[in-house]
């Protein structure tokens, strides 16, 4: 199994406010449905709640909620991430997209992080992404964007790999 986190930050790594993105950037829409699509998205049972339409298609959808009754139409639903990620085959590639208490328990797991990282500060945020040590982690690839008429800020596409101990 291969285990990425995908979001997207801003300068405090702030990722949202009242279950809701902070910024709305059409690349980075894109870019997130490219990379999960034919994968496994899995998700808390907030950002879940967040998705305009449920559950995202041509995805594996895997929401964690400690409710057991819990059911969400296209979704599995699992009560702890362990439990989650042992349902997963060897060569699943697997997106943790959040939110923040997902990203906190799974970043010590995690091969990759995939970040939007968006020059700018939200006025308002109350879930951050954890923090990202340059002793664990190394940049592999950053494609930076200026802002434009669809993007109100730059932003940069950046790829970190857990370094080899
Ligand atoms: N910027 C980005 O890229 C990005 C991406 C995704 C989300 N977000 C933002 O993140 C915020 C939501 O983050 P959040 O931390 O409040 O909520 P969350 O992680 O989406 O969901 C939290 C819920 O998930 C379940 N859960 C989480 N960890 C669990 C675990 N280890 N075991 C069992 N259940 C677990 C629990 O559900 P129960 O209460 O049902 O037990 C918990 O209350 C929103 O503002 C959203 O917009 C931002």
């Amino acid at each position: 199994m291969y285990l990425s986190l995908i979001a997207a930050i801003d300068r405090n790594r702030a990722i949202g406010y009242e279950n809701k993105l902070l910024f709305w950037l059409p690349n980075d829409l894109k870019r997130f449905k490219t990379l999960t699509t034919g994968h496994t998205i899995l998700m808390g049972r907030k950002t879940f709640e967040s998705l305009p339409k449920g559950a995202l298609p041509q995805r594996r959808n895997v929401v964690l909620s400690t409710d057991k009754s819990l059911q969400l139409p296209g979704a599995e639903v699992f009560p702890t991430l362990e439990d989650a990620l042992a349902s997963c085959c060897p060569d699943e590639h697997v997106y943790i997209i959040g939110g923040a208490s997902l990203y906190h328990h799974a970043l010590p797991l995690a091969d990759e992080l995939c970040l939007t990282e968006i020059d700018a500060e939200a006025p308002h945020a109350d879930a951050w992404f954890p923090p990202i040590d340059p002793a664990l982690w190394q940049e592999k690839s950053r494609d930076a964007r200026p802002a434009d008429e669809k993007h109100p800020c730059p932003y940069a596409f950046v790829d970190y790999v857990r370094r080899k101990a």
